[in-house]
């Protein structure tokens, strides 16, 4: 049995594991975002050791999930869907209509799962295809 929490984390917190498992040809620097510290941040520990991390930023009742990252040594063993499922309950909580993210392409498919549309909006950065994915909540 693995031990799985989710705990809302300090921003700081994030910018690690962005950085290894998103950008790791980048500075560190470059996973910063301007808006961090408005953002509500939340990690996954798997037996105690910080593994994933998702960061949460609103307009109003619109909201964004950026940084979605989870060690690579861990992925595909349920950790995404459980951050996923955890932020997706937070936005329900606070009564948030529609969920939206800049999907890598090759994420799609993950975000399909979750009820995620593709729009019509699609853009090229840092060499990677991204597509914006959302959700009406
Ligand atoms: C994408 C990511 C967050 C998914 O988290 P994860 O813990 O690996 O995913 P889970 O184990 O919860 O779910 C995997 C499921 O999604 C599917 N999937 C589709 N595309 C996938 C992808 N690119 N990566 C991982 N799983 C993917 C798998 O087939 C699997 O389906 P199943 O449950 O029906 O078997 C993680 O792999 C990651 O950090 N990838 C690198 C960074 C990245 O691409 N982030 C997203 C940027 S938009």
């Amino acid at each position: 049995m693995m031990l799985i929490q989710i705990e809302q984390i300090f921003p700081s917190l994030t910018w690690k594991i962005r950085h290894e498992v998103m950008y790791p040809e980048l500075p560190m620097d470059s996973v910063k975002l301007a808006d961090d510290f408005e953002g509500i941040h939340f990690g996954v520990y798997l037996e105690h050791k910080l593994t994933g991390v998702v960061s949460l930023f609103n307009e109003g009742d619109v909201y964004q999930f950026r940084k979605l990252a989870i060690l690579s040594d861990a992925q595909k063993s349920g950790l995404g869907t459980q951050l996923m499922n955890h932020i997706l309950d937070f936005c329900k909580i606070q009564k948030a209509s529609k969920l939206w993210c800049n999907a890598r392409v090759n994420a799609k498919e993950f975000y399909y799962k979750f009820g995620f549309h593709e729009t019509e909006k699609t853009f090229f950065k840092d060499g990677y295809d991204f597509v914006v994915m959302e959700k009406e909540l």
